[in-house]
């Protein structure tokens, strides 16, 4: 073993410092350095495919991806591919493009659907046919969210809802000229459109390998926030709790929600359960490692008994940043984690 490993990041981009890093990157490299291990960061860009796919497994025993795959100019393909190359040559993958995939990508939400974290009648779309024939009939069953893969910060994420009375049953088909309205998470904007016209906006949405639109049931306890569980590999670090501005029904940042941190302690309920769903989950999203860094959110439903309910909104492994706590030593366990999981798989 090398006791090395490389950072992947892309060069610019909004969630840069001064030092052309993300802000928790360095800190990261620094606490394995302070452990005798080489850290280095690397820029990926599809014109270096060769020359990393070259140097990488000389010079590191593991990679650590800190890209959000849907940033990448011109597409996510040459990145996986690489990632896939140095896997299959040795090179220990946090995240493997596999699992990258099959934690962050939205569908995560069906694949979980029979389990309790997730409503049996959330859906996905990955053809504009599959999407054109079933969404007027679910529509009508209730105010649903329609979520697009590549989003993040709520873009491409719209609550709709009927502006009439509807003129069909649940369950039937609504005509295309059915009036809605359409919220984006982004800002809580409201835009009128009819059925039809918003659908055809929506085919943007399905667009290439990762295209693909989730349509899940509306939570209106999303008001009282949103819940994020941020963990280090099994272990979870710090919650967040995301209350919506007054009036919206996002818990995005830019979208006005006011952000909360918390012990893990202080959510113990909700933790725990989570944590011992655990392996059911990574089970059913393909038996994969838990990524390095990722988080798990959460919004509140109603049991049949008038209980509190948790259900899955979304998990993100890509990108995921602790600059939050950087004064708390998160580093120090992230790096703790590199180590362990290398050691393990390479020894
Ligand atoms: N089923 C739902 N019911 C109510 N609100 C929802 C639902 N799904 C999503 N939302 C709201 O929309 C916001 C954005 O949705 P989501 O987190 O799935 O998308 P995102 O753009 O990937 O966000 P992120 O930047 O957190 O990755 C959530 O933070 C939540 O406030
Ligand atoms: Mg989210």
């Amino acid at each position: 073993m090398k006791k090395s490993v490389v950072f992947f990041e892309v060069e610019g981009g909004n969630d840069k410092g001064p030092d052309g890093h993300r802000k928790d990157t360095m800190p990261m490299v620094k606490a394995l350095r302070a452990r005798d291990w080489k850290a280095d960061v690397v820029y990926y860009s599809d014109s270096e495919f060769d020359t990393l796919l070259k140097q990488i497994p000389d010079s590191y025993d593991a990679y650590v991806s800190r890209i959000n795959p849907g940033h990448i100019p011109g597409g996510e393909q040459k990145y996986f591919q690489l990632l896939e190359k140095l896997n299959r040559s040795g090179v220990v993958g946090m995240p493997t493009p596999e699992a990258m995939v099959a934690f962050g990508a939205k569908d995560a939400l069906v694949k979980l659907r029979d389990t309790d974290l997730v409503p049996s009648d959330t859906y996905v779309y990955y053809e504009p046919d599959d999407f054109r024939k079933s969404f007027p009939s679910v529509l009508s069953t209730g105010i649903r969210v329609l979520k697009q893969n590549r989003g993040s910060t709520g873009s491409g994420i719209w609550r709709l809802e009927l502006i009439n009375e509807s003129p069909v049953e649940p369950g039937q088909p609504l005509p295309a000229d059915t009036r809605i309205q359409c919220t984006e998470a982004l800002d809580n904007h409201v835009e009128e459109r009819s059925l039809g016209e918003f659908m055809e906006f929506c085919t943007q949405y399905l667009v290439g390998d990762s295209g693909m639109i989730v349509d899940m049931r509306y939570l209106p306890r999303i008001v009282e926030g949103e819940v994020r569980i941020l963990f280090v590999g099994q272990t979870p670090i710090f919650v967040v709790h995301k209350k919506p501005a007054e009036g919206g029904f996002s818990a995005t940042l830019f979208s006005g929600a006011q952000y909360t941190y918390d012990d893990p302690e202080k959510w113990s309920h909700l933790v725990d359960m989570f944590l011992k769903d655990l392996p059911e989950i990574r089970e059913r999203l393909g038996g994969h490692d838990t990524p390095l860094i990722w988080t798990a959110d959460f919004m509140l439903d109603n049991n049949p008994d008038g209980s509190d309910k948790y259900i899955l909104g979304e998990i993100n492994c890509s990108c995921v940043g602790f600059t939050s706590h950087l004064d708390r030593g998160i580093q120090d366990m992230v790096a703790e984690e590199i180590i362990r999981a290398t050691t393990q798989k390479l020894v």
